[in-house]
C-alpha cells in the first residue's frame, strides 16, 4: 500500500467506491475539490486506485478537525484507516486541539490512536449533502 500526503496524485486515481451508505454522495469531482482545499489529507492508494482517505480542515494556528475517514469496505480491517490517522497526526501535532465525531462503536478505535471520548453536537443540512 502507498501512502501520500501530495494530491496531485489524486488526479491519476480511480476514485470511485467511497461514501458507503450515503443517500446522496458527492461525485468524484467534488470528492477531489473537497481532499485539494482540505487542510491535510493522507491517501492510501494502490495500482492506480484510491483505497482509503483521511482529511483534516484547520485555521492552522489552534484548531482542527478531522470531518472524513474511509477505507474500501474490501480493504477494511487491514490496518489502513489505523495508518491513515497516525499520519495524519503526525502532520497536525503541533496544533492544540484536534476534535472529530464519530459512532459509539468507533471510540475505542480512536482512544487506540491517543484519543479521548467527548461529546459534541452537530447540524447536517442532508440537501446539502452531495456538496454541489
Ligand atoms: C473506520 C474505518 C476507516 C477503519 O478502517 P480500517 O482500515 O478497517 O481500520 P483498521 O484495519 O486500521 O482497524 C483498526 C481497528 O479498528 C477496529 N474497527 C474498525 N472499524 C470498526 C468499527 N466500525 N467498529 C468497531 N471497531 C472497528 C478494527 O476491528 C481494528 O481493531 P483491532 O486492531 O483491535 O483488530 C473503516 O471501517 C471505514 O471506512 N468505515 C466506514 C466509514 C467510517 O465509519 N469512517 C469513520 C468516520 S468517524
Amino acid at each position: 500500500m502507498n501512502y501520500t500526503n501530495d494530491v496531485s496524485v489524486l488526479d491519476k486515481l480511480d476514485l470511485n467506491g467511497f461514501f458507503v451508505g450515503w443517500p446522496n454522495p458527492p461525485s468524484n469531482s467534488v470528492f477531489k475539490k473537497m481532499l485539494k482545499q482540505s487542510y491535510k489529507v493522507f491517501l492510501a492508494y494502490e495500482n492506480e486506485k484510491l483505497i482509503g482517505f483521511v482529511n483534516c480542515i484547520s485555521d492552522g494556528v489552534l484548531s482542527a478537525y478531522i470531518p472524513l475517514l474511509e477505507v474500501l469496505p474490501e480493504y477494511q480491517g487491514q490496518g489502513i484507516g489505523q495508518e491513515l490517522v497516525r499520519k495524519i497526526q503526525q502532520d497536525i501535532n503541533h496544533l492544540y486541539m484536534v476534535d472529530l465525531l464519530c459512532d459509539e462503536d468507533l471510540i475505542p478505535f480512536y482512544e487506540k490512536l491517543g484519543m479521548m471520548r467527548a461529546t459534541g453536537a452537530l447540524l447536517r443540512n442532508y440537501d446539502r449533502q452531495n456538496g454541489e
